[in-house]
Parts: structure tokens; C-alpha cells; sequence
């Protein structure tokens, strides 16, 4: 499997995703400003990769500490420094609340003083590290379930044959988590049940997760997918021959109400689905969920760089560079223009036909309204 994150005892490893698909370079990632630098830069990216990385940056920084004796003795300070250090590690992006979701919880964990009453400050160190550790595991465990239940939901209300064809955006794979993936993760168990007729990514501009990541991914795993520009998706859904039976995507931000956070065009794909009658799903872990949030309209959206619209990225100059696919930023738009670059888009709740966790698919009910509160009972 595909791993864009690599971490054992201390050691952490991401895949650079600047570089893919043409080359396959892990870079360590020593401290929470590596951390920072490498999410900021987009050499890892995806809302639950973003998370891990931060913490699993911290983890590998006090592991150092520890090896050099500079770990504390007194839990106040032991206490202080993990939290401006996860204070520092939400500022490098906003909008995916797995990040926040993550550094709150990790938080509370070490300044809960009844959860380790008399702890030192090694002892709450190791239990940060601990915390963080567990995360890789059970991102892949809940990646895994949400492909099962994404898939049994498709398979009973998208399709009136026996295999399907689906259409993805932005990268929501093994590359955007911790391995299998969200949306990508409905895909690979469609084909694993050998019911996934074809699978259409688009190219995802302006970074183009869709055509350098989730291509890189589909043509990895064998699985029988073609590309698209951003602009042929309404041409697609609107040609029979092709039967697009399902849009899935995945998620940065879900609020209370269903509106969910996506890469810049999910919005669109989901307008298109409800005037061909396609369903559109949205693939999501728990921590995407953010009940404090009420509606679309009070998540933030990131803005990226003006030179991620104006340039592709495109082989450099000179035949020996071309071949070993050595990139360089090359600019397509005309000098002067003015550039508007939002990373992500809302979708409304009411485009959304269901909400894909690792605890089930949650649909509206008969209100019309999606019950997001419903996933986090025990009973779900
Ligand atoms: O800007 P990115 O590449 O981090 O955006 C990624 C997305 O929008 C994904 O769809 C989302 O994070 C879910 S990844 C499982």
C-alpha cells in the first residue's frame, strides 16, 4: 500500500507530494516547525493527513528532547511547551478541523490533571507521544470501514445494475491519510468487490491533487479509472453511455447542519449531480465532523498563493532535465491579471445525499435536515 506517512519511535518520514507522481522522495520530519513548513507547503496535505503529521511532528521533537535529558521534570512546564507547540501547528492551515480536532484532544489529554494526577513531566510527555502514536492506526481502521459502508450504500441505492462508475475530486486516498483513504477509500472497495464498473478523477486545479495523486493512486492499484479536466464533469454526467452512477468526495470540515468544506469545485460537481440525478456522496472520518460549527457559513477558507493559478508546474528546460522528469513552475497567465484562489468551497447540506463515516452513511431524515449529532451516539 501507498504510504505517505512513515513513522516509527521518533522517526517520521512523509512522501513529498510536491514532487509526485514522477518522483518518490520521503523527507523527515524532525520537529512541529518541520511540521509546519511541510503542511503550510503542501508536501503533505489531505485533512486527516494534515492532522497526523502535526502531531506525529511533535511526537518525533519530544522524542529528541527526550534523548538529549531536555524533557522537563516539573509538569507545568512539560504542560506549557506541548501546548504552544500544538497552538503553533494549527496555524499552518485552516479550514480542516482534524488538525484542531486533533491538537484540542491532545491537549486535554495533557493539561487534564485528573486523567494523570501527579504525573511528571516525562510522564506526560510519554503520554502525548502515546496519543499521537495510536493516530496512524486508527485513521486506517476508520478509512477501511467507511470504504465498506460507502460501497454497500452504492451498490443498494446508485446503481440499478450490478457495477457502478463513480467520479471523484481533489485526492482523498492513501496520500490524504494514513493509508486506503476516504473517498478513495469507497473506490477501492467497490473494486475489491469487483462492482466498480470505472472510476473518473478530475484533474483538480489548481494544485491538481486529482491528476498528479489520485491518477498516481488509481494507476497503482490497478483499478480501471480515467482523467478528467475540471470543466468536462458536467459533459460526463450528461453522457448515458458513460453512467456516472455516484459522485464521492471527501471532506475537510463537515458543520452541524450537513454543509460541508471540500477542495475549490466540489461545489459545482454537487449542483451537477442534482441536475442529472446523480447521487453525491461525501466520505468522511468522525474528526471531519465539527458540531461546534453550525453551517457552512462560519468555516474559514484558506486562501492560497496567486502563483498556484498562474503557473503549472511542467518538465525544465533541457532534454536530460525532461527526462528525469525534473519539474519547474512555468507561467500561463497573462502578467497583471488579478488571481482569486480559495482552496476549498462550501456544498449545502441540501446537495448532499449522504454522509459516509466509519460508523455508517447518515442521510436526511424526513425534515430534510441531516441528525450529524446521531453519528457520535453509541448506539449509530
Ligand atoms: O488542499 P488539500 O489537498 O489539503 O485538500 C484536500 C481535500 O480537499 C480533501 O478532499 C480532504 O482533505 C479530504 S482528504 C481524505
Amino acid at each position: 500500500m501507498l504510504q505517505a506517512i512513515k513513522y516509527n519511535q521518533g522517526n517520521l518520514e512523509i512522501l513529498d507530494q510536491l514532487q509526485l507522481p514522477f518522483v518518490e522522495k520521503y523527507i523527515p520530519i524532525q520537529s512541529a516547525e518541520d511540521g509546519w513548513n511541510a503542511i503550510k507547503e503542501m508536501k503533505v496535505r489531505g485533512a486527516p493527513a494534515i492532522a497526523i503529521v502535526a502531531m506525529l511532528a511533535l511526537s518525533s521533537e519530544l522524542h529528541l528532547l527526550r534523548a538529549a535529558s531536555k524533557i522537563p521534570e516539573s509538569p507545568e512546564e512539560a504542560r506549557s511547551l506541548i501546548v504552544a507547540r500544538l497552538d503553533y501547528l494549527v496555524t499552518s492551515r485552516p479550514t480542516a478541523v482534524n488538525l484542531s480536532d486533533a491538537a484540542r484532544k491532545l491537549e486535554a489529554l495533557v493539561t487534564n490533571q485528573a486523567v494523570q494526577p501527579g504525573a511528571t513531566g516525562p510522564e506526560i510527555v510519554a503520554s502525548f507521544i502515546r496519543a499521537a502514536e495510536d493516530m496512524l492506526g486508527k485513521d486506517l481502521e476508520d478509512n477501511q470501514r467507511i470504504g465498506h459502508h460507502g460501497a454497500e450504500w452504492i451498490m443498494a441505492n446508485a446503481t440499478k445494475t450490478d457495477t457502478v462508475s463513480v467520479l471523484t475530486h481533489c485526492n482523498t486516498g492513501s496520500l490524504a491519510t494514513s493509508g486506503y483513504g476516504t473517498a478513495l477509500g469507497v473506490i477501492r472497495s467497490l473494486s475489491s468487490r469487483n462492482v466498480l464498473r470505472h472510476a473518473y478523477c478530475t484533474e483538480t486545479r489548481p494544485y491538481n491533487q486529482g491528476s498528479r495523486l489520485t491518477a498516481f493512486e488509481l494507476v497503482h492499484d490497478h483499478i480501471p479509472a480515467t482523467l478528467i479536466t475540471d470543466s468536462m464533469a458536467a459533459a460526463l454526467l450528461a453522457d448515458a453511455s458513460v453512467g456516472v452512477g455516484a459522485i464521492v468526495v471527501g471532506a475537510d470540515r463537515v458543520a452541524a447542519n450537513g454543509d460541508t468544506a471540500n477542495k475549490i469545485g466540489t461545489y459545482g460537481l454537487a449542483v451537477l449531480a442534482k441536475h442529472h440525478g446523480v447521487k453525491f456522496l461525501v466520505a468522511a472520518p468522525l474528526t471531519t465532523i465539527d458540531l461546534e460549527t453550525r453551517s457552512g457559513g462560519d468555516i474559514v477558507i484558506e486562501q492560497r498563493p496567486e502563483s498556484e493559478v498562474t503557473s503549472i508546474k511542467g518538465p525544465r528546460d533541457g532534454a536530460e532535465a525532461a527526462e528525469s522528469m525534473v519539474l519547474d513552475t512555468v507561467r500561463i497567465a497573462a502578467p497583471g491579471i488579478g488571481v482569486w484562489n480559495p482552496a476549498f468551497d462550501i456544498t449545502p447540506a441540501a446537495l448532499i445525499d449522504g454522509i459516509i463515516t466509519e460508523v455508517g452513511v447518515v442521510e436526511k431524515g424526513p425534515t430534510g435536515l441531516f441528525n450529524m449529532a446521531s453519528l457520535f451516539n453509541d448506539s449509530t
